[in-house]
């Protein structure tokens, strides 16, 4: 197998596969990171070893050819581009499984789409659920989905991930699990907005309700089915994104509350923030889809028409009087 990435979660997701006995090869796309974590061995956030029996390589064509599965873990921002570049190599029947969860920017389209523009006739799963790298790397139990539109790369995703930690669950709900994957980020930001104002349980609790109603809304109009929104990739890694502190997406929220302007924020974190990108993309897919999603619009004019959070939240309790369903 070859996991393309070696940020947070694709060196947890390699650790997991090694812990499992298979043979991994872990793609950092920067010579000198490559080098530097073959050397160390230890990736600084998630704390801990990067076995000795997982190869790091920086070279793409050595780490995919003759491999059954390519598990991307790259931002979302790198599928296309990894995806694209990894096609060449590897074998054609070669599963690609995609960890990273957002929406192309300027397409909106979702990762399953991206990679299946990227490498035409590849059998493509998405991997998604409430899984946060650091834990799943320290041995701490989780569950997930792998969703594919055929039973069979599904299965073989679900067989090889579960093991002691990982529970593994089969959909055939892409859309969903996509959506599901994206959109949480957003509601983590403007969670994270809300706790950092000081607005309390009773707020957070109706901003991940609402939330998750929004995403249904969206998802449902894509032609997922409503239970997928409720399940692992939806609820489940909304619950998680929302409260977990190690949730980075809740961090800008919580940043941009204290008024830290969001350049500095991201700086900061080092590390991906998916929700950021995901807002502005998100919000124009619902506008284009005629679908009202005021919260995710609302975390957008945040971030890039620099509204007061305040002002946002003020907006979000002054809309029109409407049904719970609706
Ligand atoms: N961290 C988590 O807990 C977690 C859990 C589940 C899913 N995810 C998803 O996995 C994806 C990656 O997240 P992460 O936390 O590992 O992010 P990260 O910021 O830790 O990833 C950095 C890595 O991205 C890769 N990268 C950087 N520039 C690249 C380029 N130009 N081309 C290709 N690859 C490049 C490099 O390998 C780099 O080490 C995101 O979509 C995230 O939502 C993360």
């Amino acid at each position: 197998m070859a996991v393309l990435g070696a940020g947070a979660w694709g060196c947890a997701l390699a650790t997991v596969l090694d812990d499992a006995g298979v043979a991994v090869t872990l793609w950092e796309p920067d010579p000198g990171a490559a080098s530097r974590l073959e050397r160390t061995r230890t990736h600084s956030y998630l704390g801990v070893q990067i076995a000795s029996s997982i190869d790091v390589t920086a070279d793409l064509a050595r780490a995919v050819r003759g491999r059954a599965m390519l598990v991307v873990a790259t931002p979302s921002a790198f599928v296309r581009s990894t995806v694209t570049a990894a096609a060449s190599h590897a074998d054609s029947g070669a599963v690609i499984v995609c960890a990273a969860k957002g929406l192309e920017v300027g397409t909106h389209l979702t990762m399953d789409r991206v990679i299946a523009e990227a490498a035409p006739g590849f059998p493509v799963v998405l991997l998604s659920g409430p899984t946060f790298a650091r834990e799943l790397a320290h041995g701490l139990p989780a569950a997930a989905v792998a969703a594919a539109r055929d039973n069979a790369p599904a299965l073989a995703t679900q067989k090889i991930f579960s093991g002691g930690r990982l529970r593994v669950y089969t959909t055939d709900d892409v859309i969903g699990v996509a959506l599901g994957g994206a959109f949480k980020n957003v509601v983590a930001i403007a969670v994270g907005v809300s706790d950092g104002l000081g607005f309390g349980d009773n707020a957070r609790a109706a901003l991940i309700t609402r939330g998750l109603n929004e995403m249904g809304r969206l998802a449902v109009r894509m032609g997922a089915h409503p239970l997928t929104i409720s399940g692992l990739a939806g609820l489940g890694d909304l619950v998680l994104t929302c409260a977990g502190d190690l949730s980075r997406n809740r961090q800008v929220g919580l940043a941009l509350a204290r008024g830290e302007a969001l350049g500095d924020v991201l700086l900061r974190l080092g590390q991906v923030a998916e929700g950021v990108s995901t807002a502005r993309t998100g919000a124009e897919l619902a506008t284009n889809l005629g679908v009202a999603m005021p919260i995710t619009t609302g975390v957008a004019a945040v971030l890039y028409d620099n509204k007061p959070p305040r002002e946002a939240v003020a907006e979000l309790l002054a809309r029109d009087f409407r049904a719970e369903r609706d």
